[in-house]
């Protein structure tokens, strides 16, 4: 899977399908099942590291599991989170995401932020660079939003995103993801887009979906969040899973209604 691939996608309207993973073994899972996007998220500090935020995340973290991801994959495209702090100027994302690129063979970079971040996307893309920008509820935030929490819900918050979707896709960002936005809101910002917009808690609209893998496997410890959903316990096995997921997104069944805020 390539950058523009991604977009043909979204112009052919095939949903594009994509989960986190933290390793090489279940990164050859994914890739076998047709994911087209495998993102090394800074959940990692949750799931992986048993931490109570993304917080603490370093660039080296990243690296150390990006690496170890891009070794599972022959087939999908290498999204790597940006951690916390790792990009507050365009010279430190520069440094931060070439060595997300050249060290562990990250293909795009995500970074959380909105409109202020306009200059260090287009520091990044014209380094070429490939960025996915990350709207809605950004964990790395959580102290300042005072929880994880849907975003976007009143008309002043609705449209100041969908502005600062408008905003980053002009400084050149590559894809959009949508992190806890209703339903509708997510609609209309992957309508007035371009490039492609993956949601997750985000509805059914969006040009695609991500989940972090351990939910759909049932392996997260703590509550499954409502937008996600565990397809192991029909499955019956971690491939089976997988492949069910993919199909889910592929099809149109996953997101449903339940799992779609408003
Ligand atoms: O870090 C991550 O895994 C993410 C997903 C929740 C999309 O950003």
């Amino acid at each position: 899977m390539t950058v523009p691939g991604l977009l043909q996608k979204k112009q052919a309207g095939i949903k594009i399908a994509c989960l986190t993973a933290y390793d090489a073994s279940f990164a050859h899972v994914l890739d076998r099942a047709g994911v087209d996007v495998v993102l090394v998220g800074d959940t990692l500090g949750m799931v992986i590291q048993g931490l109570s935020s993304t917080l603490p995340v370093s660039v080296d973290d990243m690296l150390y599991h990006a690496g170890a991801v891009a070794r599972g994959l022959s087939h999908a495209l290498l999204m790597v989170d940006m951690p916390f702090l790792s990009y507050t100027t365009p010279q430190q994302a520069l440094d931060s995401a070439g060595r997300m690129m050249k060290q562990a063979g990250a293909q795009m970079v995500k970074l959380e932020g909105g409109a202020d971040l306009a200059g260090i996307v287009q520091c990044l893309a014209q380094h070429g660079i490939p960025v996915c920008a990350h709207l809605g509820l950004q964990p790395q935030h959580v102290h300042k939003l005072g929880g994880y929490r849907v975003q976007g819900r009143d008309e002043q918050a609705a449209e100041r995103m969908l502005s600062e979707a408008l905003t980053l896709q002009q400084a050149g960002a590559d894809m959009m993801l949508l992190e806890c936005v209703p339903g509708p809101l997510a609609q209309r910002i992957t309508e007035a887009l371009a490039i492609p917009v993956i949601g997750i808690g985000a509805g059914p609209a969006c040009d695609g979906q991500i989940l972090v893998l351990y939910d759909i496997l049932g392996i997260s410890y703590g509550r499954i969040p409502r937008f996600s959903r565990n397809f192991i316990d029909t499955a019956g096995s971690v491939q089976g899973a997988v492949s069910a997921y993919v199909e889910a997104v592929r099809d149109g069944y996953f997101p449903a209604a339940e799992h779609t805020f408003e």
